[in-house]
């Protein structure tokens, strides 16, 4: 574990999806930054490893086997972590999953799994944690959002829509919930190479396109999400709610067409 910082100190946070990637590297994260860490995700032996390594460097984290989908695994996963750590801070909605297709090629299960995994979670997240944070006297909400969720990304037409359902459920959660000191913000990621990207990434193409998309010129790393969610879990983002964090190393700034060519005449250049 990296060197405890103290940004999260005293602070109880739930991971979802820490089995693996973006949430693997937060809830490490979280814990090196002094955090109490309750790990979830429907893979139960992953989330044990996550917690077993974080234990074993001095951290503190508990896991947790939970579909965030369904209310009751969310209902008790709030109350086991109010049980167990005596409160909730911070809950990092991060469990996603993708189904690949056009509105053709997707059936209609795929789209409801979709929305479920990724929207409902989100839902069911702020419905159980907001009773709990209200009783500390606010937290922090954070959802996993995406890039795809403010372009229309082709290839995966229910990943777009869930994405931007996130964005504006948590623009909704900040305003019905500020007056608690619960803040509520999204993260958008760019490419990030996490295991299901790597695999995607095997495909020269793919890869192609997407290192000439970020005008950073790589793929992002899981631990440069965990930062953007260590600082929106923190105090320091005291006055951000409602807000999108966009971290996709100039994914979305850059034009398509990239630097404009020089419109001077050649002996002028
Ligand atoms: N990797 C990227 O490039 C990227 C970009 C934008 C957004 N995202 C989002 O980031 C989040 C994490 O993705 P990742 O790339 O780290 O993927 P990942 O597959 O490495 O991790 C996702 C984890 O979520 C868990 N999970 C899936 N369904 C679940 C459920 N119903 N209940 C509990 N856990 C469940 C999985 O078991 C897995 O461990 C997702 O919401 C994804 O949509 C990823």
């Amino acid at each position: 574990m990296a060197e405890r910082t103290g940004l999260l100190e005293n602070k109880v946070t739930i991971v979802t999806g820490a089995g693996s990637g973006i949430g693997e590297a937060s809830a490490k994260r979280f814990a090196a930054d002094g955090a109490a860490v309750v790990a979830v995700d429907i893979r139960e032996a992953k989330v044990q490893e996550v917690a077993s390594a974080i234990n074993d460097s001095g951290g503190h984290a508990i896991p947790l086997g939970a579909n965030v989908a369904e209310p009751a695994d969310v209902e008790a996963m709030i109350a086991e972590t109010v049980g167990q750590l005596g409160g909730l801070d911070v809950l990092f909605s991060n469990a996603g999953t993708i189904r690949p297709g056009t509105a053709e090629e997707l059936s209609v299960e795929d789209w409801d799994l979709v929305m479920a995994v990724n929207v409902r979670s989100v839902f069911l997240g702020a419905k159980y944690a907001v009773p709990a944070m209200r009783d500390r006297g606010g937290g922090s909400i954070i959802n996993t959002a995406s890039i795809s969720g403010l372009h229309g990304d082709g290839g995966a037409v229910c990943y777009a829509a869930s994405k931007a359902a996130v964005i504006n459920l948590t623009r909704a959660l900040s305003t019905d919930h500020a007056g608690e000191g619960i803040r509520v913000n999204a993260i958008c990621p760019g490419t990030i190479q996490t295991p299901p990207v790597k695999r995607m990434m095997e495909n020269p193409a793919a890869l192609e396109v997407n290192l000439a998309a970020h005008s950073i010129g790589r793929l992002g790393l899981p631990e440069e999400i965990a930062a953007a969610a260590a600082w929106l879990a923190s105090d320091e983002s005291s006055f951000v709610t409602g807000e999108h964090l966009v971290v996709d190393g100039g994914l979305r700034a850059r034009s398509p067409l990239g630097r404009l060519a020089d419109p001077r005449p050649p002996s002028k250049r």
